[in-house]
């Protein structure tokens, strides 16, 4: 590790993490004087019980309630517009991203846009658009109800454009939560592939950021234990869940996100073109590419992938123990091994490379990862 020049390290958001934590949102709102909260979520959450259920609690201490549940599975840039719009409308004074990854990040791209009102892609931080988030923001709560992207913690919400379906990243620190509540009750009940899937993505973020090429001894502890964590309850979660399993996935998920400020990799390039082209839930998308990915990074970081090993508690501490780990996983909770069981066929495979080397993710990939490399990838998991 190079120690040679100076890092800036952020942990500042506020966790309330625990079973029932969700229920301190109405006296958290009175006590901070907000009184008109949008919720945002997906059309799915909407009608579960705990969702019905907050609402009601928070309309007992004569809170007004608005709710935002109209967006896509991979959130695009008309969903943020008409959210916005409801909150105009209703006179709201703070925004509740309450849901999985996909209603967080348009809850988080509605709070940068209220006093921002240029075209949202001007904000691209890829084209450096973060220096153009000056403005205050409402104040913005989040509640995951997936154990998988982290969300909840983070700076940034990907947003789709409507026609290309590009992913565009939307990041300031002036986008973090105040508060989290992270309770993992609201989690018990979510079904087995959506638990596998969001749960691999959280293995993903972990291991990414783990090697990730920015030095960063703290988000890689954290790292490593959120590894642990998953190694230790994914599979409950997924065939047999209990509180335990959930709680460890949740906070893992978390963890994961806290990690990834240090990067992600070759892994999440992989993953994007797929729901850009084919609306692949982003989960999966990880899922599936994640042993092929990771086995490309083996050589050289070899090191590395013996931490990873003995956190894992494998048998033999290398870097294809760790792939074979990651198949192994996949099968035990039912995630496919191969490109074609999720509907990719030969014929996207150019595009898929053209769209992965234009990703945000690579470039803090431990190594360089070239077209052809993306090319080869896809053609290995195919
Ligand atoms: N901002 C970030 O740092 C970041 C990181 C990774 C991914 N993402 C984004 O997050 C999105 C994916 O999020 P996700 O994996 O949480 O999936 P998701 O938000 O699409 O949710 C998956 C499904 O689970 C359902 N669901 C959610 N909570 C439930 C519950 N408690 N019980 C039953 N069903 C429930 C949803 O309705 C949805 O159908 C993608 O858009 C991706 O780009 C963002
Ligand atoms: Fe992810």
């Amino acid at each position: 590790m190079d120690f040679d020049k100076t890092y800036q390290y952020n942990f500042p958001t506020i966790i309330r993490f625990g079973p029932g934590s969700s229920k301190e949102l109405g006296d958290y709102l009175v006590k901070n004087k907000l009184s008109a909260p949008l919720f945002v979520t997906d059309s799915t959450v909407v009608q579960l019980p705990f969702f019905k259920e907050a609402l009601r609690d928070v309309q007992k201490k004569n809170i007004s309630t608005e709710v935002f549940s109209d967006i896509h599975k991979n959130p695009v840039k008309s969903d943020v517009y008409k959210g916005t719009d409801i909150y105009d409308s209703s006179n709201r004074d703070c925004i509740i991203g309450f849901g999985g990854g996909a209603a967080m990040d348009v809850a988080r791209a509605i709070v940068l846009r209220i006093n921002h009102r240029e075209d949202l892609f001007k904000y691209d931080d890829l084209i450096g658009g973060d220096i153009y988030v000056t403005n205050e923001v409402p104040h913005f709560i989040t509640i995951p109800t997936t154990a998988g992207t982290g969300s909840e913690v983070g700076r940034s919400a990907i947003i789709a454009d409507d026609e290309t379906h590009q992913k565009k990243i939307l990041f300031s620190p002036k986008l973090l939560a105040k508060i989290v509540f992270a309770d993992p009750l609201l989690t018990m009940d979510l079904p087995p592939f959506i638990t596998a899937a969001t749960g691999m993505d959280a293995l993903t973020h972990n291991m990414e950021a783990y090697l990730a090429k920015m030095p960063h001894p703290i988000c890689e502890g954290i790292a490593l234990e959120g590894m642990l964590l998953i190694s230790e309850s994914l599979e409950q979660a997924v065939n047999k869940p209990d509180i335990q399993s959930r709680s460890k996935m949740l906070i893992a998920s978390l963890m994961g996100a806290v990690a990834f400020q240090k990067g992600l990799g070759v892994v999440h390039s992989l993953a994007h073109p797929l729901s850009s082209l084919l609306d692949t839930h982003h989960g999966l998308a990880n899922a599936v590419n994640i042993p092929y990915g990771i086995e490309f990074n083996i050589a050289g970081f070899e090191d590395k992938f013996k931490r990873i090993a003995r956190t894992l508690a494998l048998k033999q501490e290398t870097g294809e123990a760790v792939v074979r780990y990651l198949f192994d996983l996949n099968s035990r909770i039912n995630i496919p091994h191969k490109l074609t069981a999720i509907g990719v066929k030969q014929e996207h495979i150019e595009t898929l490379a053209d769209l992965a080397i234009a990703d945000f993710a690579h470039p803090n990939n431990p190594k360089p990862v070239s077209r052809d490399d993306f090319k080869n990838l896809y053609l290995k998991a195919l």
